[in-house]
């Protein structure tokens, strides 16, 4: 008797399994036929009232039933999961091409100051770093600009608030000071250069940026010249540009050097002959330099009169502008990437 609505409840079950099309109804059947209220624990509690042969008989059908319908019902789910699949829109094509992966690169400038790394290094040139974010006394005292010299006025600076010891914090204004702090620290001779960023406060314009880099040479000897000083110019210039390049001196003023000269290479367009590039002149302007001011020796504690060298420093970013030919500087900093991929 009870065998026989075992077989019965199996016989519904298997048939409302084959009709059931989503999750919901699954659950249902599954409440219905295998849950602990359902039709098949429900009779199999009864097993204690029954005779022992009866429960023989009842007990194991009655969970063999249990199993075989729990099997079915993961299989029907698995069918039904499967059947919601549109398999038009999933289906893999492997022809497609893949999504290629993006690489970075590096930016012009980091390309530029790797550049010239490379050219200084072999000349017996190491690189020396500091802060950007500075001390007065680092950016202009000990580069004799004291608080009230005019010079202060040919860069205008961003001053932050605080104070380091006496001194007020500003954003460097050029890689001037990281002189004084590799001459705190070494003895002469030496020569270094510094690649690095300095901010001005400026109005920006296609020449003008608030944010840029420069590089400064240093080299500091008991008898460094001006003509040491033409020479190294001369070899980096002709080495950066691949072709002879010709440096002029023009007589110049910074506070930290003394003589102090604007410098110029001939025009890479022309080679001197006079162009629009140049206005005609046949040179084009490129930094400044000098002989270092005894004052700064002095004020990295270097006896007077003992030492003599040159320094000069110009726009990295003003390089890599000629070298690849951009008109605007801001480009650099813009963080546009359709900038940046032409690199
Ligand atoms: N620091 C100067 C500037 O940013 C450039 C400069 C001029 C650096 C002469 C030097 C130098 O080392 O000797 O305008």
């Amino acid at each position: 008797m009870l065998t026989e609505k075992i077989a019965q409840i199996r016989k519904d079950a298997e048939a409302a399994l084959a009709l059931a099309k989503d999750e919901g109804i699954l659950k249902a059947w599954e409440n219905t036929y295998l849950s602990r209220k359902g039709e098949l624990n429900s009779i199999l509690r009864t097993l204690g009232t029954l005779s022992d042969e009866e429960k023989r008989i009842v007990g194991p059908l009655g969970n063999e039933t249990k199993t075989v319908l729990y099997l079915a019902l993961q299989k029907r789910r698995e069918e039904v999961e499967n059947s919601l699949i549109d398999t038009d829109v999933e289906r893999l094509d492997v022809t497609l091409p893949g999504t290629p992966a993006s690489f970075g690169h590096l930016h012009p400038i980091t390309r530029i100051e790797q550049e010239i790394q490379d050219i200084f290094i072999p000349l017996g040139f190491g690189l020396a770093d500091g802060p950007e974010l500075e001390s007065e006394f680092y950016n202009f005292n000990a580069l004799n600009v004291p608080a009230d010299h005019p010079a202060r006025d040919m860069q205008d600076t961003f001053w932050l608030k605080g104070k380091w010891g006496k001194d007020r914090f500003v954003l460097r204004t050029h890689t001037s000071s990281v002189q004084i702090r590799y001459m705190e620290k070494h003895k002469p001779p030496f020569r270094i250069i510094v690649p690095g960023r300095f901010y001005r406060n400026e109005s920006t314009d296609a020449s003008h940026e608030h944010t840029a880099h420069q590089f400064e040479c240093l080299m500091v000897g008991e008898d460094v010249s001006v003509a040491n000083f033409k020479s190294v110019a001369k070899s980096f210039f002709s080495a950066f540009f691949k072709k002879d390049i010709d440096v002029r001196l023009r007589p110049s003023y910074f506070p930290f050097t003394e003589p102090s000269f604007e410098f110029d290479i001939n025009c890479l367009l022309c080679n001197g002959a006079g162009c629009p590039a140049c206005k005609g002149s046949g040179w084009l302007e490129i930094g400044g330099a000098g002989m270092v001011n005894q004052k700064v020796f002095e004020a990295v504690g270097y006896p007077r009169g003992k030492y003599q060298g040159f320094a000069w420093g110009f726009g990295l970013s003003r390089l890599a502008m000629m070298k690849y030919g951009i008109s605007d500087v801001r480009t650099f900093m813009s963080g546009d990437l359709r900038f940046i991929r032409q690199f």
